[in-house]
């Protein structure tokens, strides 16, 4: 974003005479599997208070279906997973994160065991799949295709109960506070409890990623980047904005949301077709079907323009029916709420925005540039995926990056002897209370300017038409003060839109999942490198 379009530094101006206020050693934001786990782990030393801008399990993990990338095979090798991972993410990945998150996954994952989530499993032993891009079947999974969902209840269940965590739902954070640097807690917003102000010696931000800047989103509605967004005011760097992963395979029927298709129904034999029923996956990558996530969407991508539709298919039909609707009872019931029957009709599909791979730029053990304040899972850039994520590798990072923010965190307070001690915060942000604006109109409208001009394949002449029109919605929309979270959440995604496009505008070349048709090569010697962004300093 140019410098003049910066945004301000706090959302709404606010006095801290008048809000209520709220103590915690630690604060986390969101309630996904590395919130969760951070709060854990963090509970361990001193009290933690978890906040959720809806109900306690809506959000990304609640929806991951396809499993959890993690070496528990007699066969499989911790080093053959790092050398998958490194080739998809190609050469962005941070090697010693790679490795930290990988070796330390399997104990994770045992853990989660032990706090009762069940994973399918055949005469008491593990059943693993695979996904594109993994050379070996290491994906576990819940239910069929319940495996976030899964994970997510057995968190729960074990924080509850745990005198240390307390919970706040419905409750949307607006801003980190920070003085000279550091970070103290949010102010944030209830329904019925109005404004406050969360002091918190650490923070932790686990708020997931941004797929609702896109039209097509297998992300639920609360995706809005407001952790991205709120951390870029508060002045920690992002890296990596422009790795956006598309998802090849969401169901597509006009009016209904965009469900996921996982990609384990292709690694248990699906096959993709375009209109003409022709098998073309093998004509653009010799893993056919398994190839990394960016290769098939862009290859569906070229079979929708070639065969002038809005979508191709994915056929199941050859895979006996007791095996199909049990392996994938999830997608069974909603296909079937469509009149569709998976094991008789092919299922028809497109891709969309799943998952952002940049992020908050965080070191190794969580913490971002920003002191005080932490971030994981999928808000955070690990440096664990690079230029592209393998399937089932991010409720790994989650769990593992979760757990090391909470304990990191926990244990430097336990060192620390600096006493959490309120001060009095008197923001003005010389905001506009006046709005004749129609924000679902503006939010449908980035939606598809997103979709459209940032989206699979990019130029510069659509990524710059993005950016002004970016900015000119930003004129109008980022000068006012709104007094809820349909106001909040508008100003973030415009914000963590106009860094997506700027990022993308700024590689001049194709790697992993951003794809340039105006570079459509890798340029390993100018580019072999992360795009940060960091807020002026106003
Ligand atoms: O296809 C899937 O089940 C998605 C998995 C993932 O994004 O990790």
């Amino acid at each position: 974003m140019k410098k003049s379009t910066e945004p301000k530094r706090y959302l709404i101006s606010f006095d801290s005479h008048t809000t209520s206020h709220v103590f915690t050693d630690i604060l986390i934001i969101g309630s996904g599997v590395a919130g969760l786990s951070a709060a854990i782990e963090a509970s361990k030393h001193c009290s933690v208070l978890v906040v959720t801008k809806d109900k306690i399990d809506e959000n990304n993990t609640v929806y991951a279906q396809g499993g959890i990338a993690v070496v528990l095979s007699e066969n499989d090798a911790i080093a053959k997973h790092i050398k998958d991972t490194l080739d998809a993410g190609q050469g962005l990945c941070d090697t010693p994160v790679v490795k930290t998150i990988i070796s330390e996954g399997p104990e994770r994952v045992k853990e989660l065991i032990e706090w009762g989530a069940v994973f399918d499993r055949e005469d008491d032993h593990l059943v693993f799949t695979q996904e594109g891009g993994h050379h070996f079947p290491r994906i576990i999974r819940a239910k069929g295709d319940s495996t976030g969902k899964e994970i997510e209840q057995a968190l729960i269940r074990t924080i509850k109960g745990n005198k240390n965590i307390k919970v706040f739902e419905h409750t949307f954070t607006i801003d980190i506070v920070t003085r000279d640097g550091i970070c103290h807690g949010v102010i944030a917003w209830h329904a019925k409890k109005g404004y406050m102000v969360i002091w918190a010696r650490r923070t932790i931000l686990a708020t997931g990623g941004c797929g609702q800047v896109y039209r097509e989103t297998t992300n639920p509605d609360v995706a809005t980047g407001d952790g991205l967004a709120m951390a870029y005011r508060a002045g920690a760097a992002l890296q990596d904005m422009e790795f956006v992963q598309f998802h090849p395979t969401t169901l597509y029927i006009a009016g209904a949301v965009r469900f996921l298709i996982t990609e384990t129904v292709r690694g248990e034999g699906g096959i993709l077709r375009n209109k003409k029923g022709e098998r073309f996956m093998p004509w653009y990558h010799s893993q056919a079907e398994l190839a990394p996530r960016d290769v098939v969407s862009q290859s569906i991508l070229k079979e929708m323009q070639k065969t002038d539709h809005t979508n191709v298919y994915i056929d199941v039909r050859h895979i006996p029916k007791e095996r199909l609707y049990a392996r994938f009872p999830r997608i069974r019931e909603i296909c079937a709420s469509f009149g569709i029957d998976i094991a008789r009709d092919l299922i028809p599909v497109r891709p969309s925005a799943h998952y952002m791979i940049g992020g908050i730029k965080v070191d190794r053990l969580s913490r971002t540039t920003v002191g005080q304040l932490y971030a994981c899972g999928e808000v955070a850039c690990s440096g664990m995926h690079g230029a592209n994520r393998l399937g089932s590798n991010s409720l790994l990072e989650g769990l593992v990056t979760g757990y090391r923010a909470g304990k990191d965190a926990g244990a430097s307070i336990q060192k620390s002897v600096r006493k959490l001690v309120p001060y009095a915060i008197r923001e003005s942000m010389d905001l506009s209370k006046i709005s004749w604006l129609d924000l679902d109109d503006i939010r449908n409208s980035l939606k598809s300017l997103m979709w459209r001009d940032a989206g699979i394949e990019r130029d510069e002449r659509h990524l710059l038409e993005a950016g002004e029109m970016i900015e000119m919605w930003g004129s109008y929309v980022m000068d006012k003060e709104f007094s809820n979270p349909t106001g909040w959440e508008l100003q973030n995604m415009i914000l963590v839109s106009g860094l997506i496009v700027s990022s993308a505008l700024k590689r001049k070349e194709s790697r992993g999942v951003h794809h340039r048709s105006d570079y459509p090569e890798t340029d390993n010697i100018r580019w072999k490198r992360h795009i940060t962004v960091k807020k002026a300093k106003s």
